[in-house]
């Protein structure tokens, strides 16, 4: 089915669209995965984090935040969500699709990362939620960077970790998907970058030599 959906990049929204913005975050991700959203906006301003919207008319449908894992030309995934009403209308992958070419021919990308939760350890309904996640990754291309099975992000709403698998998903032909040393260097980016870690968390000096 063909939606009047356009997805563009924008670093500064109305009130009405981010009130929209927020709602679909609050809605779309538990607390363990939400940081704060005023700093997530004044982040998206400076051009730290890159947001792409899918807008219908002048509603805001859903969002894809993406993080530039620096000195590299890999993004990572921060964020995907679409409103509740409007899921399973192939938005999600046209935001997607959208951004991935945005990401491309914009900020000359090579692929993006993407953490999602791993579907081991969880009960049966929410193991097939998350399979279909993954499925709706790999269906745009992704595939599982088998070098990083015990990957696992602080919780940032309280203490402890949750545990992810890594995805990649390659925006030109010679980004294969990485290991030793550029897998290394691109967990500690998102370590970093994206959680403000330091190199000598423990969490990071552990998941590091992990790495396989
Ligand atoms: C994942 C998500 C962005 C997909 O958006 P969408 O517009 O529904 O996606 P599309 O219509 O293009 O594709 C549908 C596919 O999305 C996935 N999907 C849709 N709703 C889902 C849900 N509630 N949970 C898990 N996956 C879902 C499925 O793979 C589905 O295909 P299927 O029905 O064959 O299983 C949307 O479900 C969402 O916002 N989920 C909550 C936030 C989230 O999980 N973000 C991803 C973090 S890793």
């Amino acid at each position: 089915m063909t939606t009047p959906i356009n997805v563009i990049q924008q670093s500064q929204l109305d009130p009405r669209q981010a009130a929209q913005l927020r709602a679909i975050y609050e809605s779309s991700f538990p607390p363990s995965e939400r940081g704060d959203v005023s700093k997530f906006a004044a982040a998206i301003a400076s051009r730290v984090y890159s947001l792409f919207t899918a807008i219908d008319g002048n509603d805001l449908l859903g969002f894809a935040v993406t993080l530039r894992l620096t000195p590299s030309d890999v993004h990572l995934l921060s964020y995907l969500a679409v409103a509740q009403q409007a899921r399973n209308r192939g938005i999600g992958e046209k935001l997607m699709r959208g951004a991935t070419q945005l990401l491309r021919d914009n900020a000359h990308a090579t692929a993006l990362i993407l953490e999602v939760e791993s579907p081991d350890e969880s009960n049966a309904e929410e193991r097939h939620l998350r399979e279909r996640r993954i499925e709706f990754y790999r269906r745009l291309g992704a595939t599982m960077i088998e070098g990083a099975p015990r990957y696992r992000a602080p919780n940032l709403a309280g203490t402890g970790t949750l545990n992810f698998k890594l995805m990649w998903l390659p925006l030109v032909d010679s980004a294969k998907v990485p290991t030793g040393e550029q897998l290394k260097q691109l967990v500690l980016a998102i370590y970093v970058q994206s959680y403000k870690l330091t190199s000598g968390d423990p969490l990071v000096v552990e998941a590091l030599q992990e790495l396989k």
